[in-house]
C-alpha cells in the first residue's frame, strides 16, 4: 500500500509524513516543488528509510504526476501543496493562482485519469484528500458563531480566494465525475517546522534575535490556533472514515487575539531563555501598518468532526505553545538555515 503526499516538504506536509511513518508501515511518495517554503531538511530523519521516496516536482506537471501514479499505484493522495502566506499573496497573487488553482486542477485531471483506469475494488477504496483552510469562509464579527461546514464561502485575500477556488474544483470533480474526494478546512496551525514568515515562529525568531516584534494594526484580530500534530491526526481520521464528497472543519477551540499570543510567547521566552539584560521580551513589541483587507476574526466549529468521526485535539493552546517554543529553542540550526538568503529579502520588503 502506498500514499502520495504533495507539499510534503512544507510545514504541515512534513509533520504529516513524519507522523504517518512513525505509526504506519505504508510507503509514502512525497511530491514537492521545493519553493522557498519547502525544505528537504524537514524530512531529513527519513533519509535511508525505504518506505519514503522524495520527488521534487510541481503538482501542475501532469506528465510527472501521471508517471508517479502509474509507477506507484497509490491508494490515496493527500494534497497539501499550496502557496500559503496571505501577505505574499497580497504582494504577488500570480503564484497563488498558478499553484492553488491551476496546479490543483492539473493534479485533479491526472488523478481522474488514473482513478478511472483502476480495477473496481481499488476505485472504491481510492481517496483524494484536499487540505484547505478556514479562511475560505471570510471574516467573523465578535458575536458571530464559529464557522460551520455549511457557512458560505466569502474569501477576502488572493490566498483565500485561490484556496476557495481549489475547494470548488475538488467538490466539482466529485459531483461530476464521482472522484472520491474529502476536504478538510482547518484553522491556524502552529508547531515544529513552521516557516518564520508566519506570526508565531516569526515572533520567536525576532525575539531571540533582539529584533522588533511586529503586530499588524491594533493586534486585536482573532485566530483559532491548533497544534499541527492535531491537524495531522484529524486528516488521518478523515482519510480513514470521512464521508465521500464531504468537508470537515478542523480546529482546536482556541480563539486568541494576536496581541495575547505574542504576550504569551514573550512570557514563555522570559522563563525559558531570559534576555541578557533581564528585561521582558514584551519590550520588543512594535505596532506596524495593518495588513490590507485584514480578516478580523476566524473561529472554527469542529463539532462535526468530533460527533461523526470521534476526533478531538490532544493539545491545549497552553501545552502546544510551550512545546513549540521549546522546539524552536532546540532547533536554532534549522531556523538559521531557513532564515538565510531569500528570507531576508522577504522580511526587508514586508516590514520596510
Ligand atoms: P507551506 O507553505 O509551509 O508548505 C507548502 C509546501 O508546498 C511547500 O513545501 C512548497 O514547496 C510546496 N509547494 C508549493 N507549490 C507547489 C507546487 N506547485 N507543486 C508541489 N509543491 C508545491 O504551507 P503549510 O502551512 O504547510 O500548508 C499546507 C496546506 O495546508 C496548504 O494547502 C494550506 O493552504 C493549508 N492550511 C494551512 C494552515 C496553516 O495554518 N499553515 C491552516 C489550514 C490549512
Ligand atoms: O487560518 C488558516 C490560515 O492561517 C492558513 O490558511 C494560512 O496558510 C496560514 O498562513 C494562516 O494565515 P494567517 O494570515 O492567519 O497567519 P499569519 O501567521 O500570517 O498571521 C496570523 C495573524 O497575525 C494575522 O492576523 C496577521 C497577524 N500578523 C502576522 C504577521 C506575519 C501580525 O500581526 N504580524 C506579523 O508580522
Amino acid at each position: 500500500m502506498t500514499i502520495l503526499v504533495t507539499g510534503s516538504a512544507g510545514f504541515i506536509g512534513a509533520n504529516f509524513v513524519l507522523d504517518w511513518l512513525a505509526a504506519h508501515d505504508e510507503k509514502v511518495i512525497s511530491l514537492d516543488k521545493l519553493t522557498y517554503a519547502g525544505n528537504r531538511q524537514n524530512l531529513a530523519s527519513l533519509e535511508g528509510d525505504a518506505r519514503h521516496l522524495f520527488v521534487q516536482g510541481d503538482i501542475g506537471d501532469d506528465a510527472l504526476v501521471a508517471k508517479l501514479l502509474a509507477e506507484h499505484q497509490p491508494r490515496a493522495i493527500l494534497n497539501f501543496a499550496a502557496e500559503s502566506h496571505v501577505d505574499r499573496s497580497i504582494h504577488g497573487p500570480e503564484d497563488f493562482i498558478q499553484t492553488n488553482i491551476v496546479g490543483t486542477f492539473r493534479l485533479l485531471e491526472a488523478v481522474r485519469a488514473y482513478w478511472n483506469a483502476l480495477p473496481e475494488a481499488d476505485k472504491q477504496a481510492f481517496r483524494f484528500l484536499h487540505v484547505s483552510t478556514d479562511e475560505v469562509y471570510g471574516s467573523l464579527s465578535p458575536t458571530d458563531p464559529a464557522f460551520k461546514e455549511s457557512n458560505k464561502y466569502e474569501p477576502n485575500s488572493p490566498y483565500s480566494a485561490s484556496k476557495a477556488a481549489s475547494d470548488h474544483l475538488v467538490r466539482a470533480y466529485h459531483h461530476t465525475y464521482g472522484l472520491p474526494v474529502l476536504t478538510t478546512n482547518c484553522s491556524n496551525n502552529y508547531g515544529p517546522y513552521h516557516f518564520p514568515e508566519k506570526l508565531i515562529p516569526l515572533i520567536i525568531h525576532n525575539a531571540l534575535a533582539g529584533k522588533p516584534l511586529p503586530i499588524y494594526g491594533d493586534g486585536q484580530q482573532i485566530r483559532d490556533w491548533l497544534y499541527v500534530k492535531d491537524h495531522c491526526s484529524a486528516i488521518r481520521r478523515v482519510l480513514e472514515a470521512g464521508q465521500l464528497g464531504e468537508t470537515y472543519n478542523v480546529g482546536g477551540w482556541n480563539e486568541k487575539a494576536n496581541i495575547d499570543v505574542v504576550h504569551t510567547l514573550c512570557d514563555i521566552l522570559d522563563q525559558e531563555q531570559p534576555r541578557a539584560d533581564g528585561r521582558s521580551y514584551r519590550e520588543q513589541i512594535t505596532f506596524v501598518k495593518d495588513r490590507p483587507g485584514h480578516d478580523r476574526r476566524y473561529a472554527i466549529d469542529a463539532s462535526r468532526l468530533e460527533r461523526e468521526l470521534g476526533w478531538k485535539p490532544a493539545e491545549t493552546f497552553e501545552t502546544g505553545i510551550r512545546k513549540t517554543v521549546r522546539w524552536y529553542l532546540d532547533n536554532q540550526a534549522w531556523v538559521n538555515n531557513v532564515t538565510s538568503g531569500a528570507y531576508r529579502e522577504w522580511v526587508g520588503k514586508q516590514y520596510a
